[in-house]
């Protein structure tokens, strides 16, 4: 009974699919970042957008509408919190389509840079609307924790064979098995040559050769389908073109490149377009790892084979643009188009064909990088010391092809024919990326580890007065999850340890990543503080004493984000301050700041607002009027000079980077600081 009445509300509350329009396509999800999300679908009839959202699935208690009529309907969702699940329902005014269920529901993005567990899923070639295409599907669900992928890159062509928007609606939405994926997990696409026909055929309906179609005229059913961040929205720098574009997901970097930008005159300038955003993009990356993703492989001999001479755009990627992304030390290239699997080494540098390769040069280790066997493939982690790049092609994600050579010098691992159907699967957390070759029979035939010594540690020097607490995790960067501390003091191996007045001197911090077998020594110094007190000027207390980490405190209460060498106090009462970890606590020093502001001094000038941010206004006495003020730099340097016209003299601090600085009328003793904030 009370069953049957909990339906009834659901009904009336959801009243799905009436008869005058129907759902076609999706919904499915584009563009994710940390606080945004796309949902698009397409109804039978135009009617306007809406969804309700919630991160309880029994209470979706936000709704955006769109007030438009459309059949395409594109709904993006905002002020969402980062790594997030939300659950969601899509219809209009009069209808929902879909029922709120854990089928409904997506995950926003963790913040760009911050580590997390980082699950990738890659299929190429896979649009074919195949028993394979299924699957390679299905195996990839059925392993392990796919539910909690985070990241699915398409490698282009994305359906057979020319990329029509029926092909599309009956090889990827309609298709059994595929559909249900798409209402959970966004894709990242590519497109292929397959994806291009219609883009070709587009342009020439438009008149224009498609030898040589401007970038920014690409169009058609594949651009119709997809929504990605033109404008860096979700990290990156920005493309200003769907063709090619890039994201973050946490501490990943990725780059879906495009070569089907090369143009059949062989000019080269769509590539050369694409080369400069890339170069931009690249140069402002400080993610952990990067990788880069595009259909035509540099490297082949599957059902493409990279030698041959009428295989231009594989050739113009590999001249052109492999050593563009070399030169930036870019980790894997992921590829299609090729309808195998292969899997390389670790190398750099190689250009040419296949002849050309020079182990001897070109190969930077040529393990078969499995962890377990103690051969995983160890890179630096600075990007401007090219150190290797691993190349993944991936075009059997529903296509195959009957015996392949496979016999392309670099590869590691390879696996073709008529039953090698698969995708590539990675798992990525801190320095430690892990790559699998997942058969559509659910064996994982092939693995690799790329590890990053990127572990450097900085600890500042200690001020100690009686007992200070050191915590290196706040010190470290980059490594893994399993790194071992000696500390010089007492041959101490926790990451946290209690120093004193006796350990004043210089001391040692050694750190092994385990993973990585990477050894960093850090020295500091232990000093002894002295003489600490506050002092208070120009309406600005002052910590007085050798520290280099502060806390505030009003009344004894710990004053929260007051950490700087100085405080503005914004009421009255007794003020103190000591070093962070508190064992250099100060005499406190009573303030009122309600009678400070903008008294003249005893000096005879008044400076304010302190701490001031563009403009600052300093006071003075009659008598002060046509005299010279010098502002110095908290290392002593003169910042800045003028005179003094008026009782009033407004001067502008705009050039002056953030700091503390002080302010002396020349012939007077003394100075006043202030805070440039
Ligand atoms: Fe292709």
């Amino acid at each position: 009974m009370q069953i049957r009445f909990i339906f009834f509300m659901l009904a009336g509350l959801f009243s799905l699919q009436a008869n005058s329009q129907s759902l076609l396509r999706g919904p499915y999800l584009q563009s994710p970042t940390e606080n945004t999300i796309v949902i698009k679908w397409r109804t039978s009839a135009n009617t306007n957008s809406k969804v309700i959202f919630g991160t309880d699935s029994s209470n979706l208690s936000q709704t955006v509408v769109l007030n438009n009529n459309t059949k395409e309907h594109a709904v993006k969702l905002s002020n969402l919190s980062p790594s997030t699940t939300y659950y969601y329902s899509i219809g209009n005014n009069t209808t929902y389509f879909t029922l709120p269920s854990a089928h409904y529901r997506f995950k926003t993005n963790p913040v760009p840079g911050s580590a997390v567990p980082t699950r990738v899923w890659a299929i190429g070639d896979f649009g074919k609307g195949n028993a394979e295409q299924v699957a390679v599907k299905n195996s990839y669900m059925q392993y392990d924790d796919s539910s909690n992928t985070d990241v699915w890159i398409w490698l282009g062509d994305n359906v057979y064979n020319d990329g029509t928007d029926e092909e599309y609606q009956t090889k990827l939405f309609e298709l059994n098995g595929f559909s249900d994926v798409f209402s959970w997990l966004p894709f990242w696409p590519s497109p292929g040559n397959h994806d291009y026909n219609t883009v070709w055929e587009e342009s020439a309906f438009l008149g224009i050769p498609y030898s040589n179609i401007p970038l920014e005229d690409h169009q058609g059913p594949y651009y119709d389908m997809v929504h990605v961040p033109t404008q860096a929205e979700a990290g990156g720098f920005p493309s200003q073109l769907e063709l090619f574009y890039s994201f973050d997901y946490g501490d990943v970097h990725f780059l879906s490149l495009n070569s089907e930008v090369f143009d059949f005159a062989q000019t080269f300038e769509g590539i050369e377009q694409m080369k400069q955003w890339i170069e931009q993009d690249l140069i402002q990356n400080t993610r952990s790892f990067t990788i880069a993703y595009f259909h035509q492989p540099p490297y082949s001999k599957g059902s493409h084979d990279s030698d041959d001479a009428f295989e231009l755009v594989m050739k113009a990627m590999r001249e052109r643009v492999v050593p563009l992304l070399e030169s930036y030390d870019i980790d894997l290239v992921i590829c299609g188009h090729s309808h195998v699997f292969e899997r390389s080494k670790l190398v750099h540098g190689h250009y040419g064909n296949s002849q050309s390769f020079d182990p001897a040069t070109m190969l930077k280790d040529g393990s078969n990088g499995n962890f377990n066997q103690g051969n995983a493939y160890i890179k630096d982690g600075l990007a401007n010391t090219p150190d290797g790049t691993v190349y993944v092609v991936c075009g059997n994600s529903g296509s195959k092809e009957d015996a392949p050579a496979l016999n392309y010098p670099i590869m590691e691992f390879v696996d073709g024919g008529i039953e090698a159907c698969g995708s590539f699967v990675m798992d990525i957390y801190k320095n430690r990326l892990d790559g699998k070759y997942l058969h559509m029979n659910g064996t994982v035939m092939d693995e690799f580890t790329i590890l990053k010594s990127n572990l450097t540690v900085e600890i500042p020097d200690v001020f100690v007065c009686g007992q200070e607490q050191v915590v290196v995790a706040s010190a470290i960067n980059g490594g893994s999850d399993n790194l071992h501390f000696l500390w010089s003091i007492n041959n101490q191996s926790s990451d946290t340890i209690l120093v004193n007045t006796q350990h004043v001197g210089p001391h040692q911090l050694t750190i092994t990543d385990s993973l990585t077998g990477q050894v960093v020594t850090q020295n500091f110094t232990i000093i002894l503080a002295n003489g600490f007190s506050v002092q208070y000027q120009n309406d600005t207390l002052f910590a007085q004493g050798l520290a280099n980490n502060y806390q505030w405190y009003l009344n004894g209460e710990l004053l929260n984000n007051a950490n700087d060498s100085f405080f503005v106090p914004q009421q009255a009462g007794n003020y103190s301050v000591s070093s962070f970890y508190g064992s250099c606590l100060s005499e406190s020093v009573y303030v009122n700041p309600q009678l400070a502001i903008p008294v003249i001094k005893a000096s005879g000038i008044a400076l304010y607002p302190n701490p001031a941010s563009d403009e600052l206004t300093i006071e003075v006495i009659e008598s002060f009027i046509g005299k010279t003020y010098q502002i110095y730099s908290s290392s002593g340097e003169l910042v800045k000079k003028g005179k003094l016209d008026s009782i009033k003299n407004q001067i502008s601090l705009t050039k002056l980077p953030t700091g503390i600085y002080s302010l002396q009328v020349l012939g007077q003793q003394e100075s006043l600081r202030f805070v440039k904030k």
